[in-house]
């Protein structure tokens, strides 16, 4: 079997995203989490996708569109999010940190901005709501958008929220990390 954090996400939303959810994608990218999310929240969900590129918006309403799906496509900043949706209103919220697959390599997002954009989104998570983070880093990414991301994570209020976060130990190279976020009832 393989196992991947892309993987381990995606088992997180099947686990807790229900039908007539409020979803967000804070990185649309190609639009895979996109698409699951529409699948999973269904006719009666509601999808927000975030992206600053809109070759990326375009790639994932084509994946939408050619499986029949429907999401509102936002070329804006992740940061913003909180001009879209109530505070303590939304299910689930995804990120995919990194650069748009095939896309500008120079295009990637930024520990300033991601850290803004997770710290608006534990805001919007309604109490029950979940939000899964996929940090790729190393490489090109360097570690400074993983290492303020973790920072910010950490001081998160233990009150109100519970922050899992998924390191593979003996895997070579620097493999993604998944992070999982509750906020309590
Ligand atoms: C790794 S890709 C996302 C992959 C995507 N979730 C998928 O399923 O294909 C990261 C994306 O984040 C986007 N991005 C970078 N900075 C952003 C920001 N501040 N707000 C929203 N999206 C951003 C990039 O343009 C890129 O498309």
């Amino acid at each position: 079997m393989e196992r991947n954090t892309l993987a381990m996400v995606h088992d997180f939303l099947r686990q807790h995203v229900h039908s007539g959810a409020l979803c967000i994608d804070a990185t649309a990218g190609r639009g895979r989490d996109t698409a699951l999310l529409c699948r999973l929240a269904g006719p009666d969900g509601r999808v927000f996708a975030f992206d600053i590129q809109q070759c990326a918006l375009d790639q994932t309403a084509a994946l939408l569109a050619s499986e029949g799906l429907q999401a509102e496509l936002h070329l804006d900043s992740h940061a913003n999010m909180n001009h879209y949706a109530l505070a303590g209103s939304v299910d689930c919220i995804v990120f995919n940190f990194g650069r748009l697959p095939g896309g500008d390599p120079m295009i990637m997002t930024r520990a300033d901005s991601s850290v803004a954009a997770v710290k608006a989104a534990l805001e919007l998570l309604k109490p029950g709501g979940v939000m899964a983070l996929a940090i790729y880093y190393g490489g090109a990414n360097g570690y400074g958008e993983r290492d303020a991301l973790l920072e910010a994570l950490r001081g998160v209020d233990e009150r109100h929220y519970s922050v899992l976060c998924c390191d593979w130990r003996n895997r070579g190279g620097d493999p993604p990390m998944a992070v999982f976020v509750w906020r309590e009832m």
